[in-house]
């Protein structure tokens, strides 16, 4: 779906997002959300903050999933995925705390495998994810699955591609203090969610777009394998959509 700007399709991303919640809460079921981080979902959140703030859209029913967090990374930390959702969402809503599940970017070392597998275990006691929301790394990583991850990868600790490292250097005051590593939730997981919307904005995605939509399903841009997912949408600007 080609919008003219990034502005109105984020602001019908959202309105959908909140239709779907709403019908959740009537049915007296949870709305079970996979989300993401980066600047493309941030106007969406902002404008889901307004639809609770201004019509009274509840959160009291939604479920939530980060996809991914840097490794290590301390929760207050400026970087940090949990302080970004707070910042951006969380804070300014009323979806219930034990709801919310981040990656925990804190976690022992040795322990993190283990707490990859609780993930997934969380994930599928919540009913699996009803719709996810994506952004695209340079690289084709969706989550953080950069080049090299499989179609079946599940939750996992994973090594940041260089072209990551770059794109974050000026979040992290230079690219020496980016972390190398990142937990992510797998190609796997995001492709058993139900509903996907990939969100991509500018002439900088325009390349990797077109890889995604156009070239064969491949593990060197891990974002081709949701070609293979029945209900899949790539929200995009026409910067984005340039190349297609
Ligand atoms: C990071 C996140 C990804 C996100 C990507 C693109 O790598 N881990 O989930 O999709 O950035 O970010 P942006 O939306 O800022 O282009």
């Amino acid at each position: 779906r080609i919008f003219p700007d990034s502005e109105q399709a984020s602001v019908q991303v959202a309105r959908e997002l909140a239709a779907f919640i709403r019908q959740r809460a009537q049915e007296g079921r949870p709305a079970v959300l996979g989300l993401a981080t980066g600047s493309s979902p941030t106007r969406v959140y902002e404008e889901l903050v307004r639809l609770h703030r201004e019509e009274g859209l509840s959160f009291q029913n939604v479920v939530s999933f980060n996809l991914d967090e840097y490794f290590p990374m301390a929760p207050d930390s400026l970087q940090s995925y949990v302080r970004f959702m707070r910042e951006y969402l969380f804070d300014h809503i009323d979806i219930k705390p034990e709801n919310v599940h981040i990656p925990d970017g804190t976690v022992p070392a040795d322990q993190v495998a283990e707490f990859c597998r609780r993930y997934e275990e969380q994930i599928r006691e919540a009913g699996g994810i009803d719709w996810q929301l994506l952004g695209i790394g340079r690289t084709g990583h969706i989550g953080f699955n950069e080049p090299g991850s499989g179609a079946a990868s599940r939750t996992r600790l994973i090594t940041l591609d260089h072209i990551t490292r770059t794109d974050a250097a000026s979040d992290f005051y230079g690219e020496e203090n980016v972390p190398r590593r990142a937990i992510t939730m797998g190609v796997g997981t995001i492709l058993e969610a139900r509903h996907i919307v990939l969100l991509a904005w500018g002439e900088g995605k325009a390349a990797v777009i077109k890889r995604m939509v156009e070239g064969e399903p491949t593990d060197t841009v891990p974002a081709t394998y949701l070609q293979h997912h029945p209900a899949v949408q790539a929200v995009l600007d026409e910067a984005a959509a340039a190349e297609l």
